[in-house]
């Protein structure tokens, strides 16, 4: 859902990208590759493509996997613990959700050349990132509902200009995801609705504590500000980016500043004011030293959500064995019948 830290490099891929040299034949491939995207072309799995975009692309659709999946621990984290049977149902189909959209993006990835294996391995060497929001704590049940409003709600954002991305495989995938996105959201906002008008006291507390603490990192959601975000040219120029980051990140605090309103919580930004001549809201300073600290590993969850991840993936290799030698087996006995037929 999650495409924040999606143009963020590691070291060792800031090293190896630099681009190569390029033959005339290739130059004059690129160009009209960049002609055919400027006149709103679609890109697809068996096209030639440069191997820069490639590379873009495979980056940014595994690191969106890599979130998905990352962001199932902490909403999962509450599935024994839900209030009602109604929530358990919704939070299990969501976390449920979030899993197959990982999928359809690793399989999405893997039109380009990636292997599963390959990018797995990438996320739990720590090489590959996934979107640091992950990387908060889920401390009560009121941040169930603020991660669907708030981190969903900004997902939402971030991912309908995806829908028209140019590689046509991701573009679809997010068309999909998108309309999941939005039940995510819906039930955020719902949940918290319903705390804080027929809530007690100490629950509608709850709800603006978990808002205080989800407000900043879900604006940060949209990544770096658009003057320090060194992808993102290249990746507008492709349509693999559509808007930028800060145009993103305005248009999500006006559309949810409009619904803390109907809510009835306070957004922990005492700059925040509608501001009549610019027709937005305006908002206080970002804290980006907070971001880059979460992104570069030392956030308050990274140990954990990689350790369940990579146990994850230790405790169901027997069932991956077990489902090739299935597998084999079968194709061994289709491939006797064939012979004795
Ligand atoms: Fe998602
Ligand atoms: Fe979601």
């Amino acid at each position: 859902m999650y495409t924040q830290a999606l143009d963020v490099m590691s070291k060792q891929e800031i090293a190896a990208d630099r681009r190569p040299v390029r033959s005339a034949d290739d130059a004059a491939r690129e160009a009209a590759f960049e002609a055919h995207i400027a006149d709103g072309g679609f890109v697809e799995a068996k096209d030639w493509m440069p191997d820069h975009y490639r590379k873009t692309l495979v980056r940014q659709i595994s690191q969106h996997a890599h979130s998905e999946i990352v962001g199932m621990l902490p909403e999962g984290n509450w599935i024994s613990r839900a209030p009602t049977l109604k929530r358990k149902a919704i939070l299990l189909a969501k976390v449920q959700d979030e899993g197959g959209h990982g999928l359809y993006l690793y399989a999405a990835a893997e039109t380009l050349g990636t292997s599963r294996e390959q990018m797995i391995e990438a996320l739990h060497s720590g090489k590959a990132k996934y979107s640091s929001i992950f990387n908060y704590p889920t401390l009560t049940w009121a941040d169930v509902g603020a991660i669907g409003w708030l981190v969903d709600g900004a997902a939402i954002m971030n991912q309908v200009p995806l829908c028209r991305c140019s590689y046509g495989p991701y573009a679809r995938a997010m068309i999909r995801i998108c309309r999941e996105e939005s039940f995510h959201q819906r039930q955020g906002f719902d949940s918290l609705l319903t705390m804080m008008t027929q809530g007690t006291d100490a629950q509608r507390a709850m709800v603006q504590d978990a808002v205080d603490r989800w407000w900043w990192p879900s604006i940060m959601m949209f990544g770096p500000p658009d003057d320090a975000s060194p992808n993102s040219e290249q990746s507008m120029r492709w349509g693999i980016k559509r808007i930028s980051n800060d145009e993103l990140r305005q248009k999500f605090i006006d559309a949810t500043a409009e619904q803390a309103r109907v809510l009835g919580v306070a957004l922990p930004d005492p700059q925040l004011t509608w501001n009549e001549a610019r027709g937005h809201w305006d908002f206080g300073a970002i804290d980006w030293d907070e971001f880059w600290n979460v992104v570069n590993g030392h956030g308050p969850c990274n140990r954990e959500r990689l350790a369940a991840r990579v146990k994850a993936a230790d405790d169901g290799a027997w069932v991956r064995e077990a489902a090739l030698a299935h597998a084999a087996k079968q194709a061994a006995r289709e491939a006797d019948a064939l012979r004795a037929a």
